[in-house]
Parts: structure tokens; sequence; C-alpha cells
């Protein structure tokens, strides 16, 4: 797996990752939401410098200019709910992209810390022989992640995987490197030391589909 993690470098985007960890900056879910979709289009504009890309010749009023554009084969895949903010900003780059859409939550049969992922709602389109973005915004076990994978490998073999996610734990980025194809790319924003006992990413910034969406019974 080939990581790129951005925060390696001092950028804006430290500023939407700051606040979107803040307690004070999430109590507005609005701005939450935003932040996500303005990481996702960092990510996505990053992503899009590995991408290959074809000749157009295009018409300005005062003549004819050569331009490269990415190509169009991109299917962006998300994880109901959390990913819903991190899909817009990956789509408001990638706007040819298809869209596949999976449910994939936490099951505690015993009510205590242990879980199975349970993934219900599955749409998607072929993604035989296309470049599929694989969108999580928060990379916590990497359990969901690889149960998400084994359910999409059934629409096709891929051309190329990006997953992309906006924060991780040490311990689900160990978890998935070997579980996807060697040539995949993780393009994460930042990279964080542990999880809790309920594997929640430590310090990360809690629920990410509650503060976008609120809390759930
Ligand atoms: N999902 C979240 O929303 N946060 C975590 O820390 C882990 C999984």
């Amino acid at each position: 797996m080939i990581i790129h993690h951005l925060q390696e470098k001092n950028s804006i985007l430290n500023k939407f990752i700051s606040e979107i960890r803040d307690v004070n900056v999430q109590k507005d879910s609005l701005r939450f939401r935003r932040n996500i979709e303005r990481i996702g289009e960092v990510l996505g504009y990053e992503l899009s410098k590995e991408l290959s890309y074809f000749n157009v010749s295009v018409n300005t009023p005062l003549g004819n200019k050569e331009e490269e554009l990415p190509n169009k084969d991109v299917v962006l895949c998300s994880i109901l709910r959390a990913g819903l903010p991190l899909h817009q900003g990956l789509l408001n780059y990638f706007d040819d992209a298809e869209s596949a859409f999976i449910s994939a939550y936490r099951h505690h049969p015993n009510n205590d810390a242990a879980f199975e992922i349970i993934v219900e709602y599955f749409a998607s389109p072929s993604i035989e022989n296309k470049i599929v973005l694989l969108a999580d915004p928060m990379l916590a076990t990497g359990q969901s992640l690889v149960s998400v994978y084994e359910a999409i490998k059934k629409q096709g073999v891929a051309k190329e995987i990006h997953i992309v996610a906006v924060i991780g734990s040490k311990e689900g980025i160990e978890f998935i490197k070997d579980k996807f194809p060697k040539n995949t790319h993780l393009w994460i924003a930042a990279i964080d030391a542990t999880l809790d006992s309920r594997g929640y990413i430590v310090p990360g910034l809690g629920d990410a589909g509650d503060l976008a969406f609120g809390t759930k019974l």
C-alpha cells in the first residue's frame, strides 16, 4: 500500500482538521460537515496527481488549446452515513464520477466492546477496470473498510483503488495494509496514535456520523 499522509507537510488543511477535532467548533454541525467536505476536496486534488490523463483540444473565443484531462472512469464509493460529507467533497471535484453507497455499521452482540461489522445496503455500478475511490472518514480498526472492500469486489476487478480517509489510527492502517492489492493508495489527512477500548480513534474527534447528522438511538 502506498501511503500519502497529507499532514506530514503543513498546509491550510491543518485548519480544517483542527476545527473538526475541536469540541467547541464541533457544536456547529454545518461547519463540521463543510470542513469534512473541504478535506475531501483537498484529498481529491492530491490524488488527482496520480491518475491517468487524456488529451483534448479546447476551443477558446480566441483559438485552440491542448489540455490534459483526468480519465472519467472513476467510481466513488462511500460508507453510510458518516461518509456522506467526504463523498460530497470528492464529488465536488470528480463531478463525472459514478457513485456507490454501502452501509456498514458496528454491531455489539453482547453490549460490550466487541463488535462485528454488518454490511446491509449496497448500491453500486460495475467497478470492472475502473478507478475506485473508497471514502471512509474515520479509519479506526479498519474492519469496516475491509468488509466494504469484500462487498464491492463482487462488482468487478478495479483498475486502481484509492482509499480516502480523514483521520486514521496507526493500528487500523497496519490492519488494512495487506488486505488490499499492493498498488492501492491510501490518501489520509491525519494519523493518530491509538484506539480506545471501543475502537474509537484517540485523540480523533469522536463520532463523525453523530457530529455530522446528530446522535442516533
Ligand atoms: N468512527 C468514528 O466516527 N470515530 C472513530 O473514532 C471511529 C470510528
